[in-house]
């Protein structure tokens, strides 16, 4: 398939990572469209252990070129020091990595009003990264923002940031914060930039000759489907498009060589941050300690829940995924019974998560469906027809609620921990 898009379902932290490594090896291009450092893709290999923030997840293979795409926000802080550890862990970089100088680049000022922002907005914050996503997009579209290519010209770029740094502590000095020195912050960024500049070229030829030449590209979206600024639990959101469309904007590819969606989705859900949660586990103290996990880019408490299919149903709808790629099945395991949501009711009607904003699902009554559990260690498992039944049943009743087949069932963190389905 010519052009991939891996994408998650839920809230984030589907173990998209871990999909992506699985199938990068076969591909010759592998791009990061969307987000910033918000993302953590955890990848465990022959290199390590790693939870990759910006560098696409596909770096590991050798032959595979991977692109940093205009859609995407750097810090670029972050982005050194990982370009450091995977240097470390013997990952070349050189003629591999490609960042567009479209690229919006996240500023010190950023940071600091996206915690003021979640401060000030107290019970109501969204539980941001702090990472200054969404002050960077903000900037973006109300044309604002430093891209690469304004670090070319010196004089222009310290212009430009010189007007951002005096509007920026207007606002800062308004919410209590400390004001920013422009020196500090230029002369810091002219440092990063001398490090990241021979990685910016412009991407749009390397991406048109490619898919001239027939190369194969996968795409890697991060944070989730539910995420989404327009199709998510806004205010509960991301600042950047997460579906699969968003990669024709993100990195220069028309929306019709997208040739297939792969779906990541937990064998249940968690999500990071504010916002409703239909299945939220709240009531079953060994429950919640199963289903919650620790995030990979700020160490917060992942919340806990049962799989929502009406989530899935939706992200496989708007984003026309063609195959789900199941993972951590094998934490499920330790139940004796397992519930999974079917649908919703609100207010004594049947409804769907597309009917109601943020504020109504939080009061939804999430339908549920007990099974039992297959009680086993299913994680030494590599063929489907070895799982137990109940396992096994469990994927197809997946599948059937979601309206899409699942073709991967990952029962591990490790790269071998997948069962092939199709
Ligand atoms: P991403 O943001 O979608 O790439 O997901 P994260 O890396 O943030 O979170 C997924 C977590 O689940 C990571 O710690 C992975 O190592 C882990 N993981 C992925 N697939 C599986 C699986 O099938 N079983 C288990 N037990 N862990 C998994
Ligand atoms: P990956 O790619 C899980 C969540 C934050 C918060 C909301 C807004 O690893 O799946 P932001 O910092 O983006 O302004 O925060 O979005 N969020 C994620 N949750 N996984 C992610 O990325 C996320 N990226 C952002 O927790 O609720
Ligand atoms: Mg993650």
């Amino acid at each position: 398939m010519p052009v991939t898009v891996i994408l998650g379902t839920q809230w984030g932290d589907e173990g998209k990572g871990k999909a992506i490594d699985t199938f990068a090896g076969d591909f010759d291009f592998a791009a990061r469209y969307n987000g910033g450092n918000n993302a953590g893709h955890t990848i465990i290999n022959e290199f390590g252990e790693f939870k990759i923030h910006l560098v696409p997840s596909g770096i590991f293979y050798p032959r595979v070129k991977c692109l940093i795409g205009g859609g995407v926000v750097i810090d670029p802080a972050v982005l050194i020091e990982e370009m450091k550890s995977l240097g470390h862990a013997g990952v070349k970089l050189e003629k591999r990595l490609f960042i567009s100088p479209r690229a919006h680049v996240i500023m010190p000022y950023h940071k600091i009003l996206d915690g003021l922002y979640e401060e000030a907005k107290g019970a109501g914050a969204t539980g941001t990264t702090r990472r200054g996503i969404g002050p960077t997009f903000a900037d973006k579209v109300s044309y604002n923002g430093i891209r690469w290519s304004d670090f070319a010209d010196k004089e222009a770029f310290a212009n430009k940031l010189r007007m951002q740094v005096a509007l920026k502590n207007k606002i800062i000095a308004a919410l209590g914060g400390s004001p920013l020195d422009f020196d500090k912050v230029h002369d810091e960024y002219r440092g990063y930039y001398d490090g990241i500049k021979p990685f910016i070229t412009e991407l749009f030829g390397i991406v048109q000759d490619g898919l001239r030449n027939g190369k194969k590209f996968l795409l890697e979206q991060a944070m989730g489907s539910i995420l989404d600024t327009d199709w998510g639990t806004y205010p509960f959101v991301t600042a950047s498009t997460t579906l699969a469309s968003a990669a024709t904007a993100g990195l220069g590819i028309p929306p019709r060589a997208i040739s297939r969606v792969i779906g990541v989705t937990k064998a249940y859900t968690t999500r990071v941050g504010a916002g409703p949660m239909p299945t939220e586990v709240k009531d079953d103290a060994r429950a919640e300690k199963a289903l919650s996990e620790v995030a990979a880019t700020t160490g917060r408490i992942r919340r806990g829940g049962w799989f929502d299919a009406e989530l899935t149903r939706f992200a496989a709808q708007v984003n026309g995924i063609d195959r789900l790629f199941l993972t951590k099945l094998d934490i499920l395991s330790e139940f004796e019974e397992i519930k999974v949501c079917t649908g919703y009711e609100f207010n004594g009607r049947r409804v769907h998560y597309y009917d109601l904003d943020a504020y109504q699902l939080e009061r939804v009554q999430p339908i549920y469906k007990i099974v039992k559990g297959w009680h086993s260690d299913i994680r030494g498992i590599r063929k489907y027809r070895d799982l137990p039944a109940k396992a096994r049943a469990y994927v197809e009743m997946i599948e059937k609620l979601s309206g899409v087949k699942v073709g991967w069932v990952a029962n591990g963190p490790q790269r071998e921990a997948v069962i092939v389905r199709q």
